[in-house]
């Protein structure tokens, strides 16, 4: 399976900017055997989707609701995401998990009404600074894949330790592969032989000058990029040092 390099544009970028990004991220993807996905804002996910139409670039969004349809002011819904042209969506991200105190339940109901409206979703765990500091990295990693992944889990898991998210702290090569390594564990544990292929990809301060050397890792199965993602080169070159499995 080929890697997978998701950019996560997080709340940059006005309408005008994203299409732009997303057309020079389009217009350098000749050549390059990594899927590629863009995850703007969802308000722009329309406008990206249209840009990038019949390019080998796919669409996400950054959240959805766990109810397809309802009363829920200002939340916005896995069939919209869908509708707009989205065919993946990242879900439980750490910034979701911090700022709107998310938890593996909410983060499991979503991956099922994400998986329902079509999407496939992106689970993202990660340990902060100080469970890191106290040795409690696998155990909260293992606790929040028991928790946020359903049963089957038809998607992606990326692993994102806290502090090294737009810090420009990258994980070791060493510590990327042993956490990568437990995560394929758990997979297996949990989804039996199809835990082996589900891609688990790395995320944290990836850019150009890091990322031959993260996606080489066993068990990488690409990238999540915030920053970098916002400049069509650097993420190009980060997609052109991943591996077409
Ligand atoms: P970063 O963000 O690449 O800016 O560290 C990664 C992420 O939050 O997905």
């Amino acid at each position: 399976m080929p890697q997978l390099i998701a950019g996560n544009w997080k709340m940059h970028c006005l309408a005008a900017e994203a299409v732009a990004l997303a057309q020079g991220v389009a217009a350098g993807a000749q050549g390059i055997e990594a899927e590629l996905l863009v995850c703007p804002t969802a308000l722009h996910v329309e406008a990206v989707a249209r840009a990038l139409q019949g390019t080998p670039v796919a669409v996400g969004g950054q959240d959805c609701h766990q109810a397809k349809q309802g009363a829920h002011t200002g939340d916005i819904a896995g069939p919209m995401l869908r509708d707009a042209g989205a065919t993946w969506v990242i879900l439980g991200h750490s910034e979701r998990r911090q700022n709107h105190g998310e938890t593996d339940e909410l983060v499991r109901e979503k991956t099922l009404a994400a998986v329902a409206a079509g999407l496939t979703p992106i689970v993202c765990v990660g340990e902060n600074a100080d469970q890191r500091a106290g040795g409690q990295e696998t155990e909260v990693v293992g606790w929040q894949l028991a928790g946020s992944l359903p049963k089957p889990f038809a998607g992606v898991v990326a692993y994102e330790p806290i502090w090294a998210i737009g810090t420009g702290k990258t994980a070791t090569e060493e510590d990327v592969a042993l956490m990568h390594a437990f995560i394929r564990e758990e997979l297996v544990r949990q989804f039996g032989d199809d835990g082996q292929t589900i891609r688990i990809l790395y995320g944290g301060s990836v850019k150009a000058a890091n990322a031959a050397s993260l996606l080489a890792v066993p068990n990488v199965g690409g990238a999540l990029v915030g920053g970098a993602s916002l400049n069509a080169g650097e993420f190009l070159a980060i997609a052109r040092a991943a591996q077409a499995g």
